[in-house]
């Protein structure tokens, strides 16, 4: 669903749960899960709803959140009934912890703030009127001075140890003029030892590469070049503490 304002201009989002019908499948029962965990004390709507995950609205006594669950059932396209996937919990986990992490190191990401099982709570990037549009929505009026941003994001983001697997601007959200990250839940740590540096390495040039081709192709649509081997490579060399990719 793209992500679209969900509540037209009559519904303020502190109107209570109870009197917004969605027609989402699923809708109630995971409000309902929302509420028993306690991760917030009122559902407002639901934000969107991913492959894997749905992000709802919601309020801890009155100030607004966002409420990331992972689904815990799947189709299967191969018939028979929905298979339960017992992952989702480690999902959430991982995706919290990453969250947490690059959120400590000072990175633009939406603070987290607690996980129960498949679901966590993090703070809302938007306002009244809804929630903060993705990077793929926005048209900018500045965009060269928003690339430096968003590169020095990206950077902001590694300082922290950690790499964003799934870049691209689907997973920017622009709040306050400035670009945020979301969606960590594939990312890769890199400030540890522990695995071996040379493949940790190794994926976090990859990943840094097919990010900054999809921020490439975004900002090709304003005319701007974006020049991002040498930004990788530079990344990269300040992650490797032992020198085995030089
Ligand atoms: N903290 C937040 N505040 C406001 N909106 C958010 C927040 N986190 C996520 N969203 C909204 O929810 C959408 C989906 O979030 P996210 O990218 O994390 O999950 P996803 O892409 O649905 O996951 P999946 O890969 O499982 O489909 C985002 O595009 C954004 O519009
Ligand atoms: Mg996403």
């Amino acid at each position: 669903m793209p992500n679209n304002p969900y509540l037209d201009a009559s519904v303020h989002w502190r109107i209570r749960s109870g009197t917004l019908d969605l027609h989402e499948a699923g809708y109630r029962s995971t409000a309902e899960a929302i509420l028993s965990s306690g991760l917030a004390t009122d559902v407002v709507g639901l934000i969107s709803a991913g492959k894997e995950a749905d992000v709802y609205l919601a309020s801890y006594n009155g100030s607004p959140i966002a409420v990331k669950c992972y689904r815990l059932y799947r189709t299967s396209h191969k018939g028979g009934g929905p298979i339960k996937l017992d992952s989702m919990g480690w999902k959430a986990a991982k995706e919290y912890e990453m969250t947490f992490q690059a959120w400590k190191g000072g990175a633009k990401v939406p603070a987290p703030a607690r996980r129960v099982e498949n679901m966590f709570s993090m703070r809302y990037l938007g306002d009244e009127t809804g929630p903060a549009p993705r990077l793929s929505d926005v048209r900018l009026e500045a965009p060269e001075k928003f690339l430096k941003v968003v590169m020095s994001g990206i950077a902001a983001l590694a300082k922290a140890g950690v790499v964003h697997t799934d870049l691209s601007p689907y997973n920017i959200l622009v709040h306050s003029g400035d670009p945020w990250f979301i969606d960590l839940s594939e990312a890769l740590r890199v400030d540890r030892t522990g695995g071996v540096p040379w493949v940790t390495l190794t994926r976090a040039a990859e990943a840094l590469s097919s990010g900054m081709s999809a921020v490439e192709k975004y900002f090709r649509k304003y005319g701007v070049e974006v020049e991002y081997e040498e930004f990788v490579r530079g990344l990269v060399d300040s992650l490797d503490r032992f020198g085995v990719m030089r």
